[in-house]
């Protein structure tokens, strides 16, 4: 294909709306409120700024300005600047390529609570609601069902693609976005006005530097450990979150025009992205303090890992509520629209890079992801039943097969893949090749020193040691 003929963006604009529909997904809904509630609230908040606004924005600025300069996706354009690093590419991909199967099946778990709450009759209170702690295991351990839903919300995402660039994604973005943001003002709106949800506030919101401090032998002392394990996962988290490291947004940056600032945009990008975690954080985090379930405080339900927290938790905590069906729905569609805006940009990733490598059509190359995604989709949806005499629900390393994904994606391949792109852009390209790029057709670059710093020395020096500990913590040798 010659390079002329690539798609792109209509404008700056949308190409900031879809790299921030993108980034805002279950990260910021599901996985922002419980690692805020878990790592003492504000004080959470306050490391997770500090490195999205240094480290975050660097490492987004640099993916863009990669995918602009090379108008390829990554699986062809890293090994197009220098042959030797197109493993950067193959990895960049795998992280995609590991996470969407699963992103798809939580999708359909998201899109199953969206039926049952838009049809189900609200006078339901047996195993058939869904604030019933049996309805999610009865429905994960289901596999036609969960395979059924699954499928249509890849038959979603799929349409997007197969419309393309423009009429597609940018589109859909469009609409599910704004759409996005006013529910989740609305719902958060309501959430707040209830009795005791103050107390939810205040330990969200206001840091508390005592968090870093522990009591042995009455005396309290700073901890150390504390503060590490609270930068580690605000880390893991800004990684997720702004869709790094997983190609989306070299892919992305590819499309973008080169009179358009990419500083800019990069700013636009975290704050959309930032503004909706902290909305979802007061969806959740006073909901849970103001009504937790039975035998659990408001901090022991948000800070619970997988899914518990979203299918089994919220609903009952909103049930509690006495909250009306309409705000219940509200919110599983406000998720709905945040999985598919970003699981539409990593199979965008994937089309790309399949296209790019092949020279295929956009139809052809869709074709052949939709055959691995549907069978990668398999393994993802039977792990919690026991279809197939309990083949699919075999543990590794303790873990599901789904949740071994997770671990491999986030907490082994995506800071090795960004680390290996420090290294590339810092010492192999040299932080100029980027600078270059981004200040074409007379746009400035604001941060160039600080930009040099990072990518030479903090990004990877940080990454380095994340990616240490995650790997540790992953296979229990440390507790983080
Ligand atoms: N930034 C996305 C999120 O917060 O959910 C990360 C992501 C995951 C993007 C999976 C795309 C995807 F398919």
């Amino acid at each position: 294909m010659k390079k002329s003929s690539r798609e792109s963006w209509s404008g700056q604009l949308g190409f900031i709306l879809a790299s921030a529909a993108s980034a805002i997904g279950l990260g910021n809904l599901w996985r922002f409120p419980y690692l805020t509630a878990k790592y003492g609230g504000g004080i959470f908040l306050l490391v997770y700024f500090l490195l999205l606004l240094t480290i975050g924005a660097m490492l987004m600025t640099t993916e863009i300005a990669l995918g602009r300069k090379t108008r390829l996706s990554p699986l062809h354009g890293f090994g197009k600047l220098v042959k030797s690093w197109s493993f950067l590419g193959i990895l960049f991909v795998a992280v995609s390529a590991v996470i969407l199967p699963y992103y798809i099946v939580i999708g359909g778990w998201i899109l199953k609570y969206v039926f049952a709450y838009a049809f189900i009759p609200q006078e339901i209170t047996d195993a058939a609601h869904p604030a019933n702690t049996a309805f999610f295991s009865n429905f994960i351990s289901n596999p036609s069902q969960s395979l059924l839903f699954a499928g249509m919300f890849f038959a979603m995402s799929a349409l997007f693609i197969v419309m393309g660039v423009k009429n597609g994604i940018e589109k859909m973005n469009k609409i599910l976005m704004p759409a996005l943001f006013f529910l989740a003002i609305a719902i958060a709106g309501y959430v707040c006005m209830q009795p005791n949800a103050i107390e939810g506030i205040k330990y969200y919101l206001v840091p508390d530097l005592n968090k870093f401090y522990v009591e042995t032998n009455g005396t309290s002392h700073f901890s150390f450990t504390m503060l590490c394990k609270t930068i580690v996962a605000a880390m893991g988290q800004m990684f997720f979150s702004l869709s790094l490291a997983m190609g989306i947004m070299v892919t992305y940056g590819s499309y973008m025009k080169k009179s358009d600032n990419i500083e800019n945009s990069t700013w636009h990008i975290e704050f959309c992205d930032t503004i909706v975690a902290i909305i979802a954080g007061l969806m959740i985090i006073p909901a849970a303090f103001a009504f937790p379930p039975a035998g659990q405080t408001g901090i022991e339900a948000v800070s619970q890992a997988g899914p518990g927290l979203l299918f089994e938790t919220l609903p009952r905590v909103f049930t509690q509520m006495q909250a009306p069906k309409m705000i219940t729905l509200s919110f599983f569609v406000l998720v709905l629209a945040a999985a598919l805006t970003s699981s539409v940009s990593m199979m965008e990733t994937l089309q790309s890079s399949i296209k790019d490598k092949m020279k295929w059509s956009r139809k052809k190359s869709v074709t052949i992801l939709s055959v691995y995604i549907l069978i990668m989709m398999i393994p993802h949806s039977l792990c919690y039943s026991n279809a197939c005499k309990g083949f699919f629900s075999k543990k590794i390393l303790g873990m599901e097969f789904l949740s071994l994904n997770d671990f491999l994606a986030n907490s082994v391949l995506m800071p090795l893949g960004a680390f290996a792109l420090c290294i590339f852009v810092g010492w192999i390209l040299k932080p100029n090749f980027i600078i270059r790029e981004i200040e074409t057709k007379g746009n400035t670059f604001k941060l160039k020193k600080f930009y040099s710093l990072t990518i030479k020395w903090i990004a990877p020096i940080f990454i380095a040691i994340i990616l240490v500990t995650c790997i540790l913590s992953g296979l229990k040798i440390i507790d983080i």
